[in-house]
């Protein structure tokens, strides 16, 4: 008997994307206090940090988040696009862990501007006098800005700020872990190597 064809590639990562999608769903109708919640870990030479961010959409391009490109995280995204993010849904079955890994492009402008118009205006205003990551000597200096924006902008739509946007991982690694009793865990890779990918477990 011949081997069967091999899978189409893009298939197999329309089956991660919508397992990703699906489990989500459940997460959310679980009750997940914040199901879009992901740690992100980056790189900066010797130092590996990690945080969490919120997802913002999935789509054949990768996963979405926004932050201010001067943060630690922009900063380190710019000179090292590289990423690595985790999800974990206690709420479903033994709990859910999913990992991604990929290459990191920014958002475009217009992508930015339109999620950027979407957010609540005191968000918006947080952006432009979020200093992120950066040495706040007192609240009050903060609040400061925040009123010297709020003063700027008055009556007018909030302009998204040039330093703030979305950045999307592009994922080359997705695994879903499914916890079970006994540690008897069950975890299912995809990987893109070559431009094609396979799909495959792993030993819990
Ligand atoms: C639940 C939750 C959601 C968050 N979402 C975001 C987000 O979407 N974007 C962001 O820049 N920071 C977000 N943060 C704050 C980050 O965890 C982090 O403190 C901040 O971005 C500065 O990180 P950095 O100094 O490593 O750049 C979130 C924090 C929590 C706890």
């Amino acid at each position: 008997m011949s081997a069967p064809p091999p899978a189409n590639p893009s298939t197999l990562y329309q089956e991660a994307l919508a397992t990703f999608a699906e489990l989500l769903s459940q997460a959310q109708a679980a009750g997940d206090p914040e199901p879009t919640a992901m740690t992100l870990a980056t790189t900066e030479g010797e130092r590996v940090s990690a945080r969490v961010v919120l997802l913002k959409g999935v789509d054949e391009r990768g996963f979405r988040f926004f932050t201010n490109y001067m943060s630690d995280k922009g900063r380190q995204l710019a000179a090292e696009p590289r990423a690595a993010l985790c999800f974990h849904w206690k709420t479903l079955r033994h709990g859910v862990q999913v990992r991604v890994e990929g290459a990191v492009e920014p958002l475009s402008a217009a992508e930015s501007d339109a999620y950027f118009a979407t957010r609540a205006r005191g968000s918006q205003l947080g952006a432009w006098a979020s200093l992120q990551s950066r040495p706040l000597v007192d609240h009050a200096a903060f609040e400061a800005r925040l009123a010297e924006v709020d003063e700027r902008f008055a009556g007018a739509p909030v302009p998204r700020p040039p330093h703030w946007g979305g950045f999307v991982v592009r994922p080359e690694r997705i695994e879903f872990w499914y916890g079970a009793d006994f540690r008897l865990h069950e975890r299912q890779l995809y990987v893109r190597e070559a431009g094609s990918w396979r799909r495959g477990m792993l030993f819990p």
